[in-house]
Order: C-alpha cells, then structure tokens, then sequence
C-alpha cells in the first residue's frame, strides 16, 4: 500500500517513516511512504502558500494553486490513491475505519491543512474524503496523518512480521484486550496468574477471553452495547453474577 504526506512540515514526518513497525514494512516491500512538500509546488518567486481570507478574518487559508499541483503531482505517482484531507470537520477514525481503509484502497493520499485551513475550491474538485482523529483541533493535519497510517500499516500482512498480533487488539470485535504478562513469574509480590503457565491452550484461550470482557465491561461499557455478547461471554457473566451473588450471601 502506498502511502503519500502532502505537507509543509516535511521534516516532521521522515523520521516517522525511518523508525520501528513502519520502516520495516518499507524495508520488505510491503508499503510504500512518500513525503510532498507543497512549498515545491508554490508558484511565486517568495514561495508562498498562504494567502489573507476573503471576506476578512484572523489568519491566514492555503492558496490553491500549489495544494492543486502538489495533488496532481501525487495522484500522477499514484494514480489509484484516494485523497484524504486531514480535518477536524471529517469522519471519526477507528479501528474499523482503519480496517476498511486497509483493505479496500491500493494507497492514500494525506492532504495535511495548516493555519485556517484549505481553500474551499480544492477541497470541492480534489478530495476523496475527510477525516478527523478526535473533537479537538491541532495546528496541522501531520500528527494525525501519522496516526491513521501507523494503525493502517499494521494491519497489512506481513507488516507486524512473524508475531501477527491484531486480531487480539483491542477494538477488534468491539472489546478490549486482555491483561498481558511476561517474565518474572512474581513482580512486587504479584503473581502472574497460575493458568497462564500451565500450557493448557484452551484454559488459556478462555482466561483471556474472560479478562478482555472484564477490562471492557470496567474500562469501556459502551463497547459492550455495540457488540453482542457471544455465547462463551454470557457463560462467563452468569459465572460472575453467581460469584457476586455468593459473596452478598456470606
Ligand atoms: N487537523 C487539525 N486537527 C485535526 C484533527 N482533530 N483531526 C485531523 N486533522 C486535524
């Protein structure tokens, strides 16, 4: 999957593609990360981008003659990418936002706004989509470009390599996931919990499957009204109920 950052900060963002999961799936081929600098496409001699807002107003709107040759530019090296504004206007990203882009996109284009945004007119006759990462506003759209093509790459096969760990993610099936442990056995007089070393895989499969409802049920409730409850879960709350029920009794 080819990703593409059209921004005016581009020293923010080649570290991100040079570091950890993300450098190792270019490494191996298996996405690609290109880095635009709109400055490139300005087409003043003081190389602006930025221009005063019509109608007046406090700051300053990006021009559209540059953000257009900077789009072409890209969709040019990647013709079947869709473009992507990075916007606090746009659609809330989640886990399955990411895993509808993973699946169904052959590369990304992140058209990253500064100052008080993009000119209206690009914005009509070149973007695919909008998208935010949260009600908040931040200077740029890099941060945020960033965090969508992170938690998209790792979905990728081959990406995460030989430990393919998303499936147990959380927000996958709509429920946290579980406690995790590794060496020592004993941490501050903690112990890691007796079925974890025992080998058995279903006792195992069925432990984290009651720890990953308990964190959801505790930490994230509303995931629990969107997903339903399987058969294994109502098991293990009925278990619960009787356990609380017991304790009321003693
Ligand atoms: N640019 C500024 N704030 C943003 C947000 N919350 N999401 C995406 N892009 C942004």
């Amino acid at each position: 999957m080819d990703f593409t950052i059209l921004t005016l900060f581009p020293e923010l963002i080649t570290s991100f593609f040079e570091h950890g999961m993300i450098s190792r799936g270019i490494e191996k081929g298996l996405i690609k990360g290109h880095c635009i600098n709109i400055r490139d496409f300005s087409c003043n001699r003081h190389n602006t981008v930025d221009d005063r807002p019509y109608g007046g107003g406090s700051g300053m709107v990006m021009k559209p003659e540059p953000l257009q040759a900077a789009i072409l530019h890209a969709k040019k090296k990647a013709p079947a990418s869709q473009v992507v504004l990075m916007t606090p206007q746009g659609t809330r990203f989640s886990q399955e936002k990411a895993f509808e882009l993973a699946s169904g996109n052959e590369g990304l284009i992140f058209v990253c706004g500064r100052y008080e945004g993009i000119d209206e007119r690009v914005y009509t006759t070149l973007i695919d989509e909008e998208i935010s990462i949260g009600d908040y506003v931040m200077t740029g759209g890099e941060l945020a470009s960033m965090v969508i093509i992170d938690s998209i790459a790792r979905l990728i096969p081959g990406v995460l390599g030989s430990c393919e760990s998303w499936q147990s993610d959380s927000f996958t099936d709509d429920r946290l996931e579980y406690a995790q442990y590794t060496r020592p056995e004993e941490f501050e007089g903690l112990k890691v919990p007796e079925v974890l070393l025992s080998g058995n895989h279903e006792k195992i499969r069925l432990w984290r499957k009651s720890s990953s409802l308990q964190r959801t049920f505790l930490k994230r409730p509303d995931l629990l009204q969107k997903g339903k409850l399987d058969v294994e879960e109502k098991k293990i709350l009925k278990q619960w109920g009787q356990e609380l029920e017991n304790l009321v009794r003693e």
